[in-house]
């Protein structure tokens, strides 16, 4: 049977509303199951309820012919027994067990021969001392599942600072402790596979993290061009072959101050390091996932700029970022300006800017300028 082009995606956040005019651009249909009442992607919500609850998700899937997902938060159990009702879920539950916890991903990584920080699972307050001891009194503790922008994170220097979570444990779960990488600057990769096998890289950038929140994205990165940016790539395809990832995958790298690359996350979806396509590639991050989910040809991922930044709006002022739209625009006309519509919260992720030129010291300062007329 050929597959229909209803697109379903389980969760309302800025993800799923950036999809809505890519779909809408192609003419596909696109519904989103939300949380909540007035999520990010609301224009899209035809459900609202919990994506851990069987029975919400199944009557859902009835009215897509596939579906894909703004997080990684759906319970392995019910992405099995969707594909067991012959539901067609792009990244599949296989795929995604990688992207939903952090230890199974690291296990799966270092059997692609894929570089990573060294690691260990620890489940005492011995194994953590042990691995302090190992990697010189340093390390960074992550728990395995359920962390994002930086929850979830811990840089710590004894045993104890985890007591809480090693005592939080269910029985067979662990923490992840890694090596405390001195990097000389964080990078993403992304990609973009269809279920044919056909893949597309974006160039590699640079993501400048504050607070384990990713603040601020340059395209390309700079000085990335050879080395660093074939490492990168290979190292993105390897993963989106090895796991058969399909839509888009976004690898989170480490560039060493010894010059290695190491893995440090993935995340298969659209990601917060790609939203400068929308922007300045041929083609965007969110129209290219709609493509590889539909098992359509991929766009072309040509930079349509020199350089482009992004700067994220955190936060932004209590009352909305539209509040001082009119002042923004006045003083950079050339700034792309993204709202997600979400309620104030302190560090909350409500917008960001894109900016593009030609050369970098200009656009970042261009795109930091814009961005500041939101922050308070
Ligand atoms: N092993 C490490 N060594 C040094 N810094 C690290 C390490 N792991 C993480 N960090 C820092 O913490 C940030 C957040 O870590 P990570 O990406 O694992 O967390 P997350 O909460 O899952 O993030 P995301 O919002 O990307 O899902 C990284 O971007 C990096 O700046
Ligand atoms: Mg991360």
């Amino acid at each position: 049977m050929r597959m229909g082009q209803r697109i379903g995606v389980i969760g309302g956040g800025q993800l799923a509303r950036m999809m809505i005019p890519a779909a809408t651009n192609l003419g596909f249909d696109i519904s989103v199951l939300a949380e909540m009442e007035h999520s990010s992607a609301h224009l899209a919500a035809s459900v609202v309820g919990d994506y851990r609850d069987l029975a919400v998700v199944r009557e859902f899937a009835k009215t897509v012919d596939v579906i894909t997902f703004d997080h990684e938060h759906v319970p392995a159990e019910i992405l099995d027994q969707l594909r067991e009702d012959g539901v067609v879920l792009r990244p599949g539950p296989h795929a995604l067990a990688f992207a939903q916890d952090k230890i199974s991903m690291r296990r799966r990584l270092a059997d692609l021969g894929v570089p990573t920080p060294g690691w260990t699972a620890a489940q005492t307050l011995e194994d953590v001392t042990e691995f302090l001891s190992e990697y010189g009194g340093r390390a960074v503790a992550k728990t395995a599942r359920g962390g994002y922008d930086g929850k979830g994170v811990r840089m710590i220097t004894s045993a104890n600072e985890v007591l809480d979570w090693l005592e939080a444990l269910a029985p067979g779960e662990q923490v992840l402790l890694e090596e405390w990488v001195s990097f000389r600057r964080e990078l993403a990769q992304q990609i973009a596979r269809r279920p044919s096998g056909q893949m597309a890289l974006w160039p590699v950038v640079e993501t400048v993290q504050q607070d384990g929140v990713c603040i601020e994205v340059i395209a390309p990165a700079p000085l990335s061009a050879g080395r660093v940016a074939d490492m990168a790539a290979h190292i993105a395809e390897t993963i989106a072959e090895g796991l058969d990832v399909t839509g888009v995958l976004a690898v989170e790298l480490f560039e060493t101050t010894d010059e290695r690359i190491l893995v440090n996350e993935l995340a298969m979806r659209p990601h917060n390091s790609g939203h400068w396509t929308i922007d300045a590639s041929t083609t965007s991050q969110f129209e290219q996932h709609l493509r590889a989910v539909l098992d359509l040809p991929l766009g072309a991922t040509d930079m349509t700029a020199e350089i482009a930044v992004m700067v994220n709006v955190l936060g932004g002022p209590v009352a909305g970022m539209t509040s001082r739209l009119a002042r923004a625009m006045e003083r950079h006309a050339n700034a792309k300006i993204h709202v997600y519509g979400k309620e104030f919260r302190a560090g909350r992720k409500v917008g960001h800017v894109t900016v593009a030129g030609d050369d970098v010291n200009a656009v970042v300062a261009q795109a930091r300028g814009a961005a500041s007329n939101f922050q308070d």
